[in-house]
Formats: C-alpha cells, structure tokens, sequence
C-alpha cells in the first residue's frame, strides 16, 4: 500500500444521496470508537451538512477564510501565515476528532495562489492527525484543491440500483484524472432492502469485474439512521449494535486493518 508522511486519507465518493456523508459520519464514529485517533473530517461538499449529522455548528469555512486572504492580510503577515492562522481557528473540536468546512467554491477571479497556499497549509496540519476524512460532492472538486498526493482508501458509495452500481464504476474511472495515487477503491452498496436482491448482486460482480473496485459491502437501508435524520440527531449517538452501523464497522475493519 501506498504510504506518505502524515495522516492516512480516507476520502468518500459517489453521486448526490448514496450516503456519503452519512457513512463518512459512522466512519468518525468507528475510528473513534477504535482509538484510531486524532481524525481531521473535512466536508469538502460546497452544500456542506456533515456538521449537522454529527450535531456540531460551523463558523467558519476555509472558502471564506481563502476569500477573506486576498484582501484582509494585514501589513507585515503574510499570506502562508494569514491562512494558517484562520484555518487553526476554524477548526472544530470535538469528542476524539476535528472538523474543517471548505465551504463554497471559489467565484470568478484569479485563486491559483490561495489555492496553493490553502493545499501547504491543510498538508502541514494534516500532519498532526491520524486520519484525514474527506466527504466529497459527486464532481470531487474540493478534492482536487486539497492537492492530495495520496488517498489510502476512496470509498466509492451507490445505491442499490443497477444504474447506481454502473455510475459508481465510472466514478471510480473518474479519480485516475486527479492525479492522486489511490490505494484501494472499494465500493459500498447502500440503504440496500433486505433480503439482498440477486440481480443486485450481479450488477455489483459485473462492475468489480470491469474496474479496480472490490466490493466492500452492503449496507442496509436502515429505520434508525431514517429517525436520527428526522429527529436531526447526531448520528454519534447510534448503538453500535445498529444492524446498518454494524455492517458499517465490519466494512471498516476489513479495509483499514493495518
Ligand atoms: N443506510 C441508510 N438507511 C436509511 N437512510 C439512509 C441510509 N444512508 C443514507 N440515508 C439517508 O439518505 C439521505 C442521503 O444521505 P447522505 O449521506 O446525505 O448522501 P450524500 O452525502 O451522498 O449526498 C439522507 O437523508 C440520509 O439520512
Ligand atoms: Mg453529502
């Protein structure tokens, strides 16, 4: 497996509504759970709502702090530490892990430099945590902005249907023109009914067979996680023995087991 200095990147991927940001919140919750700490989470979805499934309120993002670079540097700072100053303060802290919001992308107008500038300082920071959680948007944008240089794991999340399964294929195709090393794609099925539909499972053989995807597993479609999002609980509070957070955890434990 592909190693490099600093955190272990664990970034997830997939189409609006698969259930990233729900398993990137049961992920939070499994490496805390397992001491696998500290974990930096980032929501790098420009409709960021990780925060809220994890129960936490966001002040401030790092889009605005990038916007707020290009003007606000006072005399004598410069820009390197404007970005590192703000950045350390828009992160939140809570129990076990931190949270950072990339917020809007950038509007017209020149960002190569605050770009560049953002990637060293998220580098250097990510250097004091274990792991580095990235819940994308489908375009996987933001990821390019973070100028990763490797992703441990990129869960690739569907739904279950058969043009779900073939939509995550190409997105698994897509992460070859980021120009970031990837060391495993494993696919996760989710809000799957119970029993498992055969014609799912071959739809989910066919793609594994045509990508560099394994198959990772299915994840059930599940009334507790339904009522937590309804009550806009936090999805740390779920009993582990919750069937789809256990099937969850047992994904986890196969793929980042070192
Ligand atoms: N296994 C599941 N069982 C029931 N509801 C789920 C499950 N996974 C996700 N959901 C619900 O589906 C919706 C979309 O999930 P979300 O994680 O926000 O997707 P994404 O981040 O990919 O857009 C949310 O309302 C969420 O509560
Ligand atoms: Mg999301």
């Amino acid at each position: 497996m592909v190693q490099q200095a600093g955190a272990n990147v664990i970034a997830m991927a997939g189409k609006g509504g698969t259930g990233k940001t729900t398993l990137t919140a049961l992920l939070i919750k499994y490496l805390v759970s397992r001491n696998l700490t500290p974990v930096l989470a980032v929501d790098a979805d420009a409709n960021a709502n990780l925060n809220e499934l994890l129960g936490l309120d966001v002040d401030m993002t790092l889009g605005e702090i990038r916007d707020r670079m290009k003007t606000e540097t006072p005399q004598g700072m410069t820009k390197n530490e404007f970005m590192e100053l703000h950045i350390n303060q828009a992160v939140i802290e809570a129990k076990g892990f931190d949270l950072l919001v990339m917020g809007q992308p950038e509007g017209p107008g020149c960002y190569c430099m605050a770009n560049s500038i953002l990637a060293q300082v998220m580098e250097k920071l990510a250097r004091n945590y274990r792991y580095l959680l990235v819940d994308n948007e489908a375009g996987m944008e933001h990821l390019s902005r973070l100028n990763l240089r490797t992703i441990h794991t990129l869960f690739v999340v569907s739904d279950p249907s058969a043009r779900g399964v073939l939509t995550a294929a190409r997105i698994a195709d897509l992460t070859k023109a980021l120009q970031v090393e990837v060391g495993q794609k494993v696919l996760i099925v989710n809000r799957v009914p119970e029993p498992v539909p055969e014609a799912l499972d071959e739809h989910v053989k066919q793609a594994v067979a045509q990508t560099d995807l394994v198959f990772g597993g299915y994840v059930p479609a599940s009334q507790e996680i339904f009522q937590k999002e309804m009550a806009q609980e936090s999805l740390l509070e779920l009993p582990e023995d919750t069937p789809a957070v256990k099937k969850a955890f047992e994904i986890f434990d196969k793929y980042l087991k070192k």
